[in-house]
């Protein structure tokens, strides 16, 4: 069954067609990747799928919902939660404390809550959820480090346990192996594969081709703004076309 349904999608910047009558649909529980040269549209997409931006036509449908065109916390609110291709982590706090205030961010806590001393529930239960999420991302025994001092892979982990936090069933990824080195690429690898099985569906925008081809189940390639090519990874490495577009960037 498909979780997202992206048809037609446009989203022009004036006379830049940033993303072109695209279409492509992901199924639940499945690691999509979604791949192209620079400037194919990758991020646009996630703008627009994530409401960031409003498209310039086209339908988005996510589990029976039309999102097109809604606020990103509508969209967030109902389970849709991206992270950034750049961190925007609170470097001065701890670990732990990013993945509370990101959390706090998607269900903020009521006056009544507060009056009432469910807040203090709502507080523990909070704690407990960003300390389960920080386990699937290695991060637990670091929660009380100051953020400032993980190494870059670990911050990086930790840009999507703020996402996980906010309880995505669609999350997606904008280049979470960005700097990493081979070890900490491995290790990021098993972190994601883990997300996917406890149920959450990813799109995944990575450059990393080691990482994209091991990871994701199919594959869809933009090339300014359109849709290139679709299949799996074994389908995608061996396509002419898709050769072509990166090589022709290359050169
Ligand atoms: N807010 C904006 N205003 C104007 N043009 C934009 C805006 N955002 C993106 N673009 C343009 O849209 C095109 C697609 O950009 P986008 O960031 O989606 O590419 P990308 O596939 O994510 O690339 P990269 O791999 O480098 O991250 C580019 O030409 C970019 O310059
Ligand atoms: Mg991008």
């Amino acid at each position: 069954m498909a979780i997202l349904r992206v048809e037609s999608l446009s989203k022009r910047f004036g006379g830049l067609a940033a993303v072109d009558a695209l279409s492509f649909q992901v199924e639940a529980g499945d690691i999509r990747g979604l791949i192209g040269p620079n400037g194919a549209g990758k991020t646009t997409t996630f703008n627009v799928i994530s409401g960031f931006y409003a498209p310039t036509s086209g339908r988005i449908v996510y589990d029976g919902h039309d999102i097109a065109g809604l606020k990103a916390h509508r969209i967030a609110a109902l389970g849709v939660v991206r992270t950034f291709q750049a961190s925007l982590l609170f470097h001065e706090m701890t670990v732990l404390e990013n993945v509370l205030v990101g959390r706090h961010l998607h269900a903020p806590v009521g006056v009544w809550d507060a009056v009432s001393g469910r807040a203090r529930v709502t507080e523990a239960a909070a704690e407990a959820r960003a300390i389960a999420v920080l386990e699937t991302m290695g991060l637990a025994d670091r929660r009380h480090d100051a953020t400032v001092n993980l190494p870059h892979g670990l911050q990086r982990a930790l840009g999507i346990a703020v996402a996980l936090a906010a309880e995505p069933k669609l999350l997606m990824l904008d280049e979470p192996f960005t700097g990493m080195n081979l070890e900490e690429t491995r290790v990021m690898m098993g972190h994601i594969d883990a997300v996917r099985r406890s149920g959450v569906t990813i799109l995944l925008v990575e450059h990393d081709m080691q990482a994209v081809m091991g990871l994701c189940d199919r594959i869809t390639v933009l090339n300014f703004g359109r849709l290139l090519a679709e299949g799996t990874p074994a389908e995608i490495r061996g396509n002419a076309n898709v050769i072509e577009a990166y090589l022709g960037t290359a050169a």
